[in-house]
């Protein structure tokens, strides 16, 4: 193949400025509340070192090689999600594939931005101290009951969680409206290296513990027997919900990464750290949990870092810039994700419409305010309202995540494998040649022939769930 300079295109798209602030952005999207939050306690549910062994696995045989056809598909576009398609695939229907990634996006951000604005509650009720009034000197299984109350009477109010869901909406406008460079790959820059040393802090705190190493023992010994297809679907949801596959993140973000970026380079830097964070949240929590005598089986989603937290803070000495110190990580995470997630439709209607910067971030995050809302209410006021027996927020939750992002997914592999013009996929990975990736052949095998089937395993998974 000829060598041919790459050049980054005719100069109308925004991209990336630095090698670190593509790696910064592309990971603020991945990791998120999903490492950070649903990792641990899908861990424990699914049999702790077993579930980390089967998602390493995942990470690296489906999950480098999806992250590699996606940017592939976003840098050859250089495009939104639904123009990338068309620009490859002219005059097919593909840039569905594209349209439905979008709309996946869209209804993602509308409920992750709730649990987001949580966090920014509970950081600011560390910060007054709100958060530990009346938890002091209580026994220990009154001080379980204080928090589960706290955190039943915030979520099922209605007013107080809309005003910090309205906050975050708010936050994401104005890091969006600064746009590309100014605005997600400052923002990313600062905020990525803070939470590696939050993170670091806690680990060093946690491992130090009396009693930790039943923690460690607990998250790191697999427990062959609870290993089931349906521990391996979970597996592999988790895989590409921490990595933000499929659903046009990374076609947006790679469409903004300069031509000479190494997207195996990348990919595997990026997919490392995200496993990282995700593994140290469990070497933070369990020895936590297990040093503190707390009930490792109560653990669930909401309850780990609103409830079990909060209770291991107010016993601890300092407590309380622990909490400040935690709930900013999280914060920080759920921020650079709630970006990313934002920018696909962003760019789509900047593109697709033609319209500026700012009208765009407007024209899309507006409709947030409402359709946030009603997520946020269907804690509260709302709660009876049921779609299909689940209420908003569990409906959009269920129906983005187990259906959508695979179907979207599906269709990467698929166009990228079999679709896309002959030799772009192998041109990207190689920037035309000058990379050499020997993986390259491997990459194409798993795109084309396993990441089809082990998705659709997701997919029925959840069928017959
Ligand atoms: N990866 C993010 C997290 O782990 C969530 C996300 C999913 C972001 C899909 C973008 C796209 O929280």
């Amino acid at each position: 193949m000829g060598k041919r300079k790459r050049t980054d295109g005719g100069g109308s798209t925004a991209l990336f400025k630095t090698k670190a602030g593509v790696i910064a952005a592309t990971l603020g999207s991945a990791v998120g509340l999903g490492s950070i939050w649903r990792f641990p306690a899908e861990a424990q549910q699914n049999g702790g070192g077993a579930f980390l062994l089967i998602y390493l696995g995942c990470v690296l045989i489906l999950g480098i090689p999806v992250m590699l056809a996606e940017t592939s598909l976003g840098r050859a576009g250089r495009a939104d999600a639904v123009g990338s398609y068309m620009k490859l695939a002219p005059g097919s229907h593909w840039w569905l594939a594209g349209g439905l990634g979008v709309l996946a996006s869209y209804l993602i951000i509308s409920f992750y931005m709730v649990v987001a604005g949580w966090t920014l509650q509970y950081l600011w009720d560390s910060i007054t101290g709100a958060l530990y009034a009346g938890a002091d000197g209580e026994p220990a299984r009154l001080i379980e009951q204080t928090f589960h109350h706290k955190m039943e009477s915030y979520i099922g109010s209605d007013i107080a969680p809309l005003i910090s869901t309205f906050a975050m909406i708010v936050l994401n406008i104005g890091v969006l409206m600064m746009g590309v460079q100014k605005g997600i790959e400052r923002a990313s820059n600062i905020m990525m290296p803070l939470l590696f040393l939050l993170l670091m802090l806690f680990c060093i705190y946690a491992l130090t513990l009396p009693g930790a190493s039943e923690g460690l023992v607990y998250f790191f010994r697999p427990d062959f027997s609870r290993i089931t297809w349906g521990v391996a679907a979970n597996a592999l949801g988790q895989t590409f919900f921490s990595l933000s596959l499929g659903i046009g993140v990374l076609i947006t973000y790679a469409s903004y990464y300069p031509s000479d970026t190494n997207l195996t380079r990348t990919a595997t830097t990026v997919s490392g750290l995200t496993t990282l964070v995700a593994v140290m949240m469990g070497m933070i929590i369990f020895p936590t949990v297990f040093s503190f005598n707390l009930d490792i089986d109560q653990l669930r989603g909401t309850t780990l870092v609103f409830v079990t937290l909060p209770e291991v803070f107010s016993q601890m000495p300092g407590g309380r810039v622990w909490s400040i110190l935690f709930f900013t990580l999280l914060l920080v995470a759920a921020l650079t994700s709630t970006i990313s997630l934002s920018e696909v439709s962003i760019l789509f209607v900047q593109k697709r419409f033609k319209r500026s910067r700012l009208s765009a971030t407007l024209i899309m995050m507006c409709p947030l305010f409402l359709l946030s809302a009603l997520c946020s209410l269907s804690f509260g006021s709302l709660a009876d309202l049921k779609i299909f027996g689940l209420t908003i927020f569990n409906f959009l939750d269920t129906f983005a995540t187990n259906w959508i992002l695979p179907i979207c997914a599906l269709c990467v592999v698929i166009f990228v494998g079999w679709f896309i013009p002959k030799g772009t996929f192998r041109r990207e990975v190689t920037n035309d040649g000058s990379v050499a990736t020997r993986l390259y052949p491997v990459v194409n095998f798993i795109v084309r022939w396993i990441a089809p089937v082990l998705i659709l395993v997701i997919l029925f998974s959840s069928i017959l769930k």
